[in-house]
């Protein structure tokens, strides 16, 4: 018997059980507007009630999971101190304040975050209630990793019921409806990791060749940005005790061969390394991947002669987040390096408020230590979402949304036959965050924006003035040669070519600093918005995408004069974003 909607009083999981016996045949597809309908309730026992648990289509329902099979789920207990973590990171990242650069040191992040007693006494003894004693903790303390078969976990989490999906041949087990937890921990616990989130989706990286018939683009080269950021060959790595990373989460890898041949080509007119330091994780035996080449060959072209990792696809088990599983790496290691770039982003919709509130202070935990983190502002321009009968908003993206990250968006050259200024890539990831608020550090610089263009402005219904804003800086995303599978590849784009373009260059500036005896850049923004684009080269010109509605018409913001929501401050010249940046 299938109910309507309005039975408001059933408890979840048994409204659950009866939607599911509605739709038998197509377990993923069930359920899962349930939070959003009932979100003007307080589910006491469910920790992500707005997480959005639909199963996009890419993926196909295996079937349930044996109760006998083991999970790997993942704990995030509630961490004491986060606003004074939160005051701690703005005092070390602002260069007006005594503590400037002071960071900290992770044994120092573990004493401020650590969860309380109570609370992992509590988290404790309920696993252990449940005949779960197989945890693996980390340095910080304040995430738990435990193995339990699917039978524990679905009485552990009430609600939650897995199934396994497989795409493009990979496999991975995620819970079909949304999971509760006992109201005694609830206090206790932040989220739960590994029913959820699905891995990210390869972005497309490859545009069409729209220039084929004008004739041959110039193709960006390392080179080509190497010219046009005013590198000089003697621009390199030389510090003793730098290091710069990119983390990947998909199923592909980059290959050793590839990067090696990558240099030979490309890499003549600086001095450089060929090889990866340290691959962190498992590099599986497939394909090489488009990405994966890209990010490395990239990051260490502009951050030349800097010892690189890769952080490669941490999620090996099928109940992993890969993207999490990074995070906890992050927790659990000491030393190590000072810039890591992400291309990964997920719409801010998709995901729970806890979830992000989390992973955002976690970031924060980063940024103390010195570390910089740079993400992709995302592929899609604004974003666009479909709020039904014409209804449309643009569709801010995650973690780029985040205050405590360096967002870096996408340009390609005015004149694609010359090294010339750079305009707005269409593409280019930006907009303002409908979870964060604005951070003080960029409150001028976004509303000075506003003002200029308010007569050109979208409409105020398709974002959130008073959100985090983004991008905070940008590079060239457009028409990138990469060697994969040995063969040199041309029309790469994307802002994930432009995220390790900067982060390398942010690492050549660490490493001057490092030399000079200063601390590392650590978290960048609240300096980078001081220099009001000092060091920058503005980019004025063009729009990116956005909604094809008729109110909008596919744009979403469009570049002006110093910030912008599109391609942030500018892009780096090198020489004198090196001199402003050389503070102490
Ligand atoms: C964290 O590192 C320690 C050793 O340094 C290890 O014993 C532990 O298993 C790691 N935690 C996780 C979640 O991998
Ligand atoms: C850097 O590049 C720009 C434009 O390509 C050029 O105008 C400038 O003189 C160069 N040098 C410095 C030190 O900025
Ligand atoms: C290098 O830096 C790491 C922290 O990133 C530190 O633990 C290590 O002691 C440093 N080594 C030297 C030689 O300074
Ligand atoms: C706009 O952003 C703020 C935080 O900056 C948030 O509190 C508010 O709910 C957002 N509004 C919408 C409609 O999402």
């Amino acid at each position: 018997m299938c109910l309507g909607f309005s039975r408001l009083h059933i408890r979840t999981s048994a409204y659950l059980r009866l939607l599911s016996s509605c739709f038998p045949l197509s377990p993923n597809r069930v359920i899962f507007s349930i939070p959003v309908l009932f979100s003007s309730l307080v589910w006491s026992g469910y920790l992500e009630y707005d997480q959005d648990v639909l199963v996009t289509e890419d993926w196909t329902h295996v079937g349930r999971v044996e109760p006998t099979e083991d999970l790997q789920l993942t704990f995030a207990l509630k961490q004491q101190n986060v606003k004074l973590l939160e005051e701690t990171l703005k005092q070390v990242s602002d260069p007006d304040s005594a503590q400037y650069g002071k960071h900290l040191s992770l044994d120092e992040v573990s004493s401020l975050v650590r969860p309380s007693l109570l609370t992992q006494k509590v988290v404790h003894h309920w696993l252990q209630s449940h005949g779960i004693r197989n945890c693996l903790t980390v340095h910080t303390q304040d995430f738990l990793q435990c193995t339990m078969t699917a039978e524990v976990a679905e009485t552990l989490l009430p609600g939650s019921r897995f199934h396994r999906y497989t795409r493009d041949g990979q496999s991975v087990v995620r819970s079909s409806a949304p999971y509760s937890v006992h109201d005694d921990v609830h206090q206790h616990l932040d989220f739960v990791g590994g029913l959820h989130r699905f891995p990210a989706k390869r972005q497309e990286v490859i545009k069409e060749q729209r220039l084929s018939k004008a004739g041959i683009h110039l193709g960006v080269t390392p080179a080509i940005l190497r010219a046009r950021y005013n590198l000089t060959s003697t621009d390199v790595g030389k510090a003793h005790n730098n290091s710069q990373a990119v983390a990947q989460f998909l199923e592909q890898y980059y290959h050793p061969a590839d990067l090696a041949e990558f240099m030979s080509i490309y890499g003549r007119s600086f001095q450089h390394l060929s090889q990866v330091d340290r691959v962190v994780g498992t590099q599986g035996g497939g394909k090489a991947g488009l990405e994966a080449s890209l990010d490395i060959e990239y990051i260490m072209s502009t951050g030349a002669n800097i010892p690189t990792w890769v952080f490669t696809n941490p999620g090996r088990h099928e109940s992993q987040e890969p993207f999490l599983q990074w995070l906890i790496l992050l927790s659990n290691m000491s030393g190590l390096p000072w810039v890591h770039t992400v291309s990964y982003g997920d719409d801010e919709d998709s995901l729970s408020t806890a979830y992000m509130m989390r992973i955002n202070t976690e970031f924060m935990k980063a940024g103390v230590r010195g570390i910089s983190l740079l993400f992709a502002s995302g592929d899609s321009g604004a974003g666009c979402k479909h709020l039904g009968k014409g209804q449309n908003s643009f569709r801010p993206s995650f973690p780029a949304s985040s205050p405590y990250v360096t967002t870096v968006g996408g340009t390609s050259f005015k004149n694609p036959f010359k090294v010339t200024y750079e305009v707005t890539d269409y593409i280019s990831g930006g907009g303002f965050s409908n979870i964060f608020k604005m951070p003080d550090y960029q409150v001028s610089a976004v509303t000075g924006y506003l003002k200029t263009v308010a007569t050109t402005l979208p409409p105020q219904s398709y974002f959130n003035v008073s959100g985090r804003a983004y991008p905070d800086i940008a590079a060239l995303s457009d028409n990138y040669w990469v060697v994969i599978n040995r063969v040199p590849v041309p029309w790469v784009s994307g802002t994930s070519a432009s995220t390790p373009v900067v982060g390398g260059m942010l690492s050549l500036i660490n490493d001057q600093r490092l030399l000079k005896g200063l601390p590392v850049l650590g978290f960048l923004n609240p300096l980078l918005y001081k220099l009001k684009g000092q060091a920058l080269f503005d980019v004025t010109e063009g729009c990116h995408a956005s909604c094809l509605d008729e109110q909008v018409q596919g744009n979403g913001f469009c570049a002006a004069p110093s910030w912008d929501p599109v391609t942030g401050w500018g892009t780096p010249n090198y020489p004198a974003l090196l001199a402003a940046l050389l503070v102490d």
